[in-house]
């Protein structure tokens, strides 16, 4: 297969990175950049093939992901999109998931992600893939054509810890126009203190993500130019610490130095922690915000 490489521009002239352009079997244009991004070097043992039973199958189940599929589609029928980008798309489970529901013809369908083990695994050979980072992503690599856009995304906003996640709200939204739609899943939480449990979780284990409540993360949005127009509940997904372990190489005894220090500090949270004699269970509470760019 043949490529070719070359550099992409920002607005302001500067050249972002070299490009590879590869063409798929059905003469689709696949974008790829090279580059291996230390926030998903810990993890990526786990993409790929991997993924669909990950956490109990979380990220491959259409009754799962209907909630997310119905907001998406509710907002591709206001907004009419040319284009819609699933931003850390992982395999592409939702962009495929709503080609069940319904043709788009003429719509082009693009997974983003920084892994390309994850992105390899797509089956769609409608759907586009393009291996980039999200917070490098412009509307003109997208679409050269500047069309109508829409985003979605689903469990992702964490992988850019506290600091990173105004930034990257800030970054979407320079590359969105007025009235275009931003549509996410993120876990996120009601109460301070299960942020914070969760939140310390993350640190013990040493992994830089991190989860606002939802409080904090509608304010973060607003004040980073986009109106919510709907929040709505989604499945909550389990974490076991047998799963944690495996997914970001921790050994037995972290299990229990983590499960005993939360435990001590948080106590018993069902539905939230809960402590096992073989380590712990952790719930994520996902949430779903239908944003627009003010
Ligand atoms: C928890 S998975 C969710 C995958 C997919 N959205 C789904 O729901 O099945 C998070 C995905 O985000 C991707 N990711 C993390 N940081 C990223 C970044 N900076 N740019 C693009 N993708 C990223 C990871 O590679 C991973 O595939």
């Amino acid at each position: 297969m043949a490529y070719l490489l070359f550099t992409i521009y920002d607005s302001v002239g500067q050249g972002l990175k070299d490009l590879k352009w590869k063409g798929n079997k059905m003469g689709e244009q696949h974008w790829k950049i090279k580059s291996i991004d230390p926030g998903i070097a810990r993890e990526i043992g786990f993409h790929g093939s991997h993924w669909h039973t990950a956490h109990g199958g979380y990220f491959a189940n259409s009754t799962i992901a209907r909630p997310l599929i119905s907001a998406l589609k509710d907002a591709i029928a206001i907004s009419s999109p040319a284009v819609v980008a699933d931003l850390g798309a992982g395999t592409g489970f939702i962009l495929s998931e709503l080609r069940m529901h319904g043709q788009y013809p003429g719509v082009r369908l693009i997974n983003v992600d920084i892994s390309e083990r994850q992105l390899e695994k797509g089956v769609d050979s409608r759907i586009l893939s393009l291996h980039v980072s999200i917070d490098e992503i412009t509307r003109e690599v997208l679409d050269p054509g500047n069309r109508p856009l829409l985003f979605v995304m689903r469990s992702v906003l964490h992988y850019f810890g506290h600091k990173g996640l105004r930034p990257l709200l800030a970054y979407l939204r320079s590359q969105m126009k007025t009235g275009e739609f931003f549509v996410h899943q993120t876990i996120c939480f009601e109460q301070e203190c299960d942020a914070q449990r969760i939140n310390l979780l993350f640190q013990r284990m040493r992994v830089n993500k991190w989860f606002p409540t939802v409080s904090e993360l509608s304010t973060y949005l607003r004040e980073e130019g986009w109106t919510v127009e709907r929040i709505s509940p989604a499945p909550n997904i389990l974490a076991t610490s047998q799963d944690l372990a495996e997914r970001y190489q921790l050994g037995k005894k972290d299990i229990y130095r983590i499960r005993d220090e939360i435990s001590q500090l948080y106590g018993e949270a069902p539905g939230m922690f809960v402590a096992t004699p073989d380590g712990f269970y952790e719930y994520g509470h996902f949430k779903i915000f239908t944003c627009r760019a003010t």
